[in-house]
């Protein structure tokens, strides 16, 4: 196929898979699938000239109709990703030649797996829940977030006049499955991972079904704020959040390049154990100089990266090969497997249409 028409495919396949992803909280693909998807796109668009309409410049998809709009003061992005250490080592490599300084600090973290979320205290106070939306412009979902009984409603120390904080909404495994229970013995459709759960129900119009699902949240980033706030590094800012009660993550540390590769394996080797969904870790420069400095590239920040894990993988049983046929008269062979606990969610029928 001429590079030309396989790039125009691939930006059409990848919009599609998008706005199922974000908007309809309905994905077809596995994230390790779109990866693959995205990562031939930015290989073939490499000698072209930037295009505004490709999906690798923007970020997630647009609202979805229902809630208000809002403006983030500061946008939120998007991350780069690497997959392995040599990766990460040239990741580093382009930080130390813009900012000609060797000793960077890093904080590593989880890189939870659910719907980031941007809350603004205006001198204190909570006054909106806006989601990531395209990045510019979210969905404010204020009332949904307030269900949230760990969320301070009040910035009661060192606040700054106005401050956007950025955290991340999930379940909790047990609750996902739960949820999920509930939703098979009335009769309605399971959602198909608690980051989906998620998703479908911080964008639920209906609060008393958001009220009856206890979401979660863990606090990671600064967002645009006033020039009063003091916070000089990741370390401060978290230290900050701690002070007023705002729910962080424990495994977060920070080191240097040597302690991010002993961090992320540890985060790794933590991930069966832990009763939430990650799918990798973030690493960020501490310092918020050093940061401002670095600045942004098309929708990703220079100063840090995903580095992102393997998806979760599980052995099991082929008991029977079975075929069902869809509406159009399709034939898909599927498998039944003896039940095996991933994700949170029980698997005991795996699809073989590859
Ligand atoms: S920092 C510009 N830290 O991952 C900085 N994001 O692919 C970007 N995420 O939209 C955000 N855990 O929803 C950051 N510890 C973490 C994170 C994290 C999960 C999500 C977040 C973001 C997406 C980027």
């Amino acid at each position: 196929m001429p590079i030309e028409d396989e790039i125009k495919k691939l930006r059409a396949e990848i919009d599609r898979h998008n706005q199922l992803y974000h908007s309809d909280d309905h994905p077809e693909i596995t994230d390790a699938e779109f990866d693959a998807l995205y990562a031939r796109l930015k290989k073939l668009e490499e000698n072209l000239e930037a295009n505004e309409n490709s999906p690798t410049m923007k970020v997630g998809s647009k609202p979805s109709k229902g809630f208000e709009k809002h403006d983030h003061l500061k946008p939120m992005l998007s991350l780069s990703n690497v997959f392995n250490y040599e990766e990460f080592e040239k990741f580093e490599e382009r930080i130390i030649k813009r900012i000609n300084n060797k000793d960077i600090t890093y904080s590593i973290e989880p890189k939870f797996d659910g719907i980031g979320i941007s809350l603004t205290y205006d001198n204190g106070n909570l006054t909106r829940a806006v989601t990531r939306g395209d990045g510019i412009t979210g969905e404010i979902v204020t009332e949904n977030v307030k269900t949230i009984k760990k969320i301070p409603l009040k910035i009661e120390k060192e606040a700054p006049k106005i401050i956007e904080l950025r955290g991340e909404i999930f379940f909790r495994l047990k609750d996902f499955e739960k949820i999920n229970k509930n939703l098979e013995e009335s009769g309605n459709k399971k959602f198909v991972s608690p980051r989906n759960a998620a998703a479908g129900t911080l964008r639920n119009l209906d609060l008393e079904i958001v009220q009856k699902r206890p979401l979660d949240v863990f606090f990671y980033g600064l967002g645009g704020h006033s020039e009063d706030f003091m916070a000089k590094s990741q370390k401060e800012f978290l230290n900050f959040l701690k002070l007023n009660d705002f729910p962080t993550n424990e495994l977060i540390t920070f080191g240097d390049k040597k302690h991010v590769k002993i961090s992320v394996e540890d985060i790794l080797n933590s991930r069966e154990n832990l009763n939430y969904e990650i799918d990798g870790a973030v690493v960020k420069v501490n310092d918020f100089n050093h940061q401002n400095k670095l600045g942004f590239v098309s929708k990703a920040p220079r100063w840090a990266i995903a580095w992102k894990f393997p998806a979760s993988e599980k052995y099991s049983k082929v008991t029977n090969i079975l075929f069902s046929v869809g509406r159009t008269g399709i034939v898909t062979p599927y498998a039944t497997i003896e039940s095996v606990l991933i994700s949170g969610a029980n698997i005991s029928n795996v699809t073989l249409h590859n």
